[in-house]
């Protein structure tokens, strides 16, 4: 299976034609379309529909998970209900098999990585704040374990490794991810990891169980040599 991977596309009514030349011939490169979240700027369904419109008028099936921006005006269950009546599958903690490849996807939150992840201590703000972290990361567990296909693709908005955001500001490393997130990728087993976000991160890392994870949100993808807008991954 032939996955173009992209993210980060935070459509508006002015990146429409853009867009629509962008995925012109994604159909002839790839047989499934990822996007890793943040599909629109405000999370507003008139960016949705638009946005929609030109991935089905590309004719590939495509999967999803949202990001925080569409999160940002509070109608992200009635985003996902017209990605969902679109024929887009969105993954919310959930699995989804086609051609013999699992896709286990979630937004995933904030957290920090390795030694500096923030835990369940102190004041009630900063419990119910991690427990945000833990519910995403127990939706990816949840999502992953119905998995049942020799491939498996976990699709998150927010990075699981730090590598992928190097390049970012050190000071917000932290709302960039979580190694919580990879925690749950190494004790399941993941061939492939798809992340977006970290805009200006990396474009590969490796969790410490060695699972492949790329950060494909768009303006890395473009900035680098040959640009593009989306990436093909061959599992
Ligand atoms: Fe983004
Ligand atoms: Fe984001």
């Amino acid at each position: 299976m032939r996955i173009a991977a992209t993210a980060d596309l935070h459509f508006s009514a002015s990146r429409h034609s853009a867009l629509h030349s962008q995925l012109s011939r994604v159909r002839d490169e790839a047989d499934v379309l990822v996007l890793a979240g943040d599909l629109t700027n405000y999370g507003l369904p008139d960016e949705m529909e638009p946005l929609l419109n030109v991935v089905v008028r590309s004719r590939i099936p495509t999967i999803a998970v949202l990001g925080n921006h569409d999160y940002e005006s509070g109608k992200q269950l009635e985003l996902m209900r017209m990605m969902a009546t679109a024929g887009i599958k969105v993954l919310d903690g959930t699995a989804y098999e086609r051609d013999g490849v699992g896709f286990a996807g979630t937004k995933g939150f904030v957290g920090g990585f390795g030694r500096g992840v923030l835990t369940a201590f102190g004041e009630p703000e900063i419990k119910q704040f991690v427990q945000a972290s833990i519910d995403e990361t127990l939706k990816l567990e949840r999502a992953m374990a119905q998995l049942r296909t020799p491939k498996r693709v976990v699709v998150i908005h927010y990075s699981p490794i730090a590598a992928t955001v190097q390049g970012e500001a050190a000071e917000i490393f932290p709302f960039l991810g979580t190694s919580r997130l990879a925690e749950i990728v190494d004790r399941h087993g993941a061939d492939l990891v798809l992340h977006g976000h970290a805009h200006h991160g990396q474009l590969e890392g490796k969790t410490t169980g060695g699972s492949p994870v790329y950060n494909v949100a768009i303006t890395l993808l473009q900035s680098r040599q040959p640009a593009s807008d989306y990436r093909i991954f061959d599992i």
